[in-house]
């Protein structure tokens, strides 16, 4: 199933950005996210202001997920935060081990829609969830106190790009 492109308004036009840029790379579900959202039709939008720089910046996207990948085995963590996660593809990779908690969050509009494309591509996980929040937020309003985390055990949290306007 494609997402209209009146979807547009739900997915932040930044995300839409990354995720045209990431299927040109080597990532796991770049492409399929690429389509689904059919990115290339926004792209297409873009080009037509001339503004899309799409191919410079896909092995800078590339570069700085896999980077993050890196960090993140260094720790060794089993629970993840991934704040901003907009059309990162990384929570379908890590949750295929049954043992890693994965929450993906985003404002709320965003992350529903992730949710589904999501369960399009890999189907319900019991080890990942989706939180819409406003990481800005103060008081804060990370997902730290819900109960499929352990308290005991440390949580990591990423955040590949987070554009507030
Ligand atoms: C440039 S996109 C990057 C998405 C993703 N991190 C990536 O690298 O592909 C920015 C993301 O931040 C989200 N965002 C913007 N303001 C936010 C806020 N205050 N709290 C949480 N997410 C926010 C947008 O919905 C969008 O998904």
């Amino acid at each position: 199933m494609q997402v209209p492109t009146s979807s547009f308004e739900k997915i932040s036009p930044t995300a839409l950005l990354v995720a045209y840029a990431r299927q040109f790379t080597d990532i796991p579900y770049g492409q399929e996210l690429a389509q689904l959202v059919n990115a290339q039709a926004f792209v297409e939008q873009l080009q037509k202001q001339q503004s899309d720089k799409s191919f410079e910046v896909a092995v800078l996207f590339e570069g700085r997920y896999k980077a993050i990948n890196q960090v993140m085995a260094q720790f060794q963590t089993t629970q993840i935060l991934e704040l901003a996660s907009g059309l990162v593809p990384r929570s379908m990779v890590m949750s295929r081990e049954p043992s890693t908690t994965f929450i993906e969050s985003d404002l709320p509009r965003m992350i529903t829609c992730k949710q589904q494309l999501v369960k399009q591509l890999v189907g319900d996980r019991s080890n990942l969830h989706f939180v819409g929040i406003d990481a800005t937020s103060q008081p804060s309003q990370l997902p730290i106190d819900v109960d499929y985390l352990d308290s005991q055990k440390p949580i990591t949290v990423i955040c590949e790009g987070l554009c507030c306007t």
